[in-house]
């Protein structure tokens, strides 16, 4: 809508000139024409440049830049302007307008489909993650794991990711093309399909010919229902609420973090036992605890802290586990800054993180990411750009990072409210950006997917309907 008012501008911009140039000096013109065509060349420049001109004054004006194909993190242009309530709380935005309101959100699905074709497997009934089919904008289920089969926490995901692909089906202000997936709903990406996170960095040739994945929205953008999370919903609420009555620099001067110490990744072993020894000796400025489990199944902590409390706090950090962390986005809707390790696994939105460097701040040694870090961050913003911070991922300098930043508080504060400015000013965890984004996932994916054996060998299975399965979660 708003792009296409636009076009004109946008195609007549600078070509014109040029091809002028070529022209007069291919005919050999004599003086009085040369002179009369550089006249004319002067007024269509005046009123080329008077167009672009008005159209850059419109344009800005009236509208977010647009992202540019593939932009890196730290080039990335963001809206970062409070966007109204009718915009945020609309699910039925069409694509012009998801684009204009939230720039560069898709970037996941756009590289995922600028990678082209491929072929998706087929997994047998009972193991594998779940298949389904989108036929003029119903879901059917093909395959799926038995329910007893699953843990409950498991089954929450599935059910979780598939109301929320309803959700946008039912709100589509056109029809999506139909499509056969794949829904990967563990916390460990394989294969081709969708899920919930990423190896950052580029993958090696041989898993770029094993896999193929598109970034959803975590479970927990419907909910996550333990006792300090719930829906998601209640905890933008919450935090808003809580927000609204605090300002950066009345929270409480300390670092937060509330954990299980045993959840840890591969890639970064032992991550969290020493964040636990860096930070005991300095209890002036950390809060942080393993958290206590009560032991019954009421998956409940003594000293839990409900999400929206983590906001209290100026500092926040943040820890990876076997793969990335569900709670990243809670965290990342406080005006506070996060603190962490490079971040190692991509969420559907964590392209929009722009991290500072813990030396650019300290004005330390340069400390070396991975291979994987550099490829993913290049070398990060300039701490009045960030809206995140990235420690020393052996946590040796968290202390004197956080200290640097209470001794600076308007950098500080500037990351604390980037980060909250674009991810709920800007609305990229709005409800709105979740629909636009499933909906782009539909059809970007239905643009390159090729379904094991044609999709032929896949007509004679209709599949079980969303509704009947969301109530049974059977096939049978
Ligand atoms: C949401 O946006 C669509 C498309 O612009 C519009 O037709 C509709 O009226 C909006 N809905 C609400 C509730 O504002
Ligand atoms: C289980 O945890 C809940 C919530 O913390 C508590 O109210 C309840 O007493 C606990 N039950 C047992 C048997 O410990
Ligand atoms: C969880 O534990 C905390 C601390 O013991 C308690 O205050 C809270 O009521 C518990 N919540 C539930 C749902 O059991």
């Amino acid at each position: 809508m708003l792009e296409k008012r636009f076009s004109l501008p946008m195609s007549s911009r600078p070509i014109s000139l040029p091809i002028i140039h070529t022209s007069s000096s291919r005919m050999g013109m004599g003086m009085r024409m040369k002179h009369r065509q550089k006249r004319r060349i002067t007024q269509i420049t005046l009123i080329v440049g008077g167009f672009l001109v008005f159209y850059c004054f419109v344009f800005l004006w009236t509208t977010p830049p647009s992202p540019s194909v593939k932009p890196s993190p730290s080039k990335q242009q963001l809206s970062q302007r409070p966007l109204p309530p009718e915009i945020l709380n609309n699910l039925s935005l069409d694509e012009d307008q998801c684009n204009a309101a939230f720039p560069g959100l898709t970037k996941e699905i756009d590289d995922a489909v600028a990678e082209g074709p491929f072929t998706m497997k087929r997994y047998s009934n009972n193991q594998g993650p779940l298949q389904g089919r989108i036929k003029d904008g119903q879901i059917y289920i093909i395959h799926a794991q038995r329910r007893r089969d699953l843990s409950a926490e498991m089954s929450n995901s599935r059910t979780a990711s598939l109301h929320q692909l309803n959700r946008a089906l039912l709100t589509s202000p056109s029809p999506l093309p139909d499509t056969i997936f794949t829904l990967n709903f563990q916390d460990t990406p394989f294969g081709t399909a969708w899920v919930y996170s990423r190896p950052a960095g580029p993958l090696s040739p041989q898993q770029q010919q094993q896999q193929r994945l598109f970034l959803i929205p975590h479970f927990s953008f419907w909910s996550w229902p333990l006792p300090f999370i719930k829906s998601f919903y209640s905890a933008t609420s919450k935090i808003t609420t809580l927000e609204s009555t605090l300002s950066f620099r009345s929270k409480i001067p300390k670092a937060v973090w509330r954990g299980t110490t045993w959840f840890n990744s591969v890639l970064s072993p032992h991550l969290r036992q020493k964040l636990l020894q860096t930070t005991a000796s300095s209890p002036d400025i950390f809060d942080v605890q393993k958290l206590d489990w009560t032991g019954n199944k009421s998956r409940n902590a003594t000293n839990a802290l409900p999400i929206q409390d983590f906001c209290k706090y100026k500092y926040v950090i943040h820890t990876e586990g076997i793969s990335y962390s569900g709670r990243f986005q809670f965290l990342q809707m406080c005006r506070s800054v996060v603190l962490t390790p490079p971040i190692l696994w991509m969420q559907h939105t964590t392209h929009l993180v722009r991290p500072v460097f813990s030396w650019e701040l300290t004005g330390n040694k340069k400390w070396d990411g991975t291979e994987r870090v550099k490829a993913a961050w290049e070398r990060g913003v300039r701490g009045e750009e960030a809206n995140m911070v990235f420690v020393k991922p052996d946590w040796s300098d968290l202390e004197e990072t956080v200290r640097w930043l209470e001794g600076n508080q308007e950098v500080a504060e500037g990351i604390a409210d980037r980060q909250r400015e674009l991810f709920v000013g800007g609305g990229y965890f709005s409800k709105a950006a979740e629909m636009c984004y499933w909906r782009a996932l539909v059809r970007g994916w239905a643009g390159v997917v090729r379904p094991e054996g044609g999709e032929e060998a896949w007509e004679g299975e209709e599949g079980v309907g969303f509704e009947e399965f969301s109530l049974t979660n059977s096939l049978e």
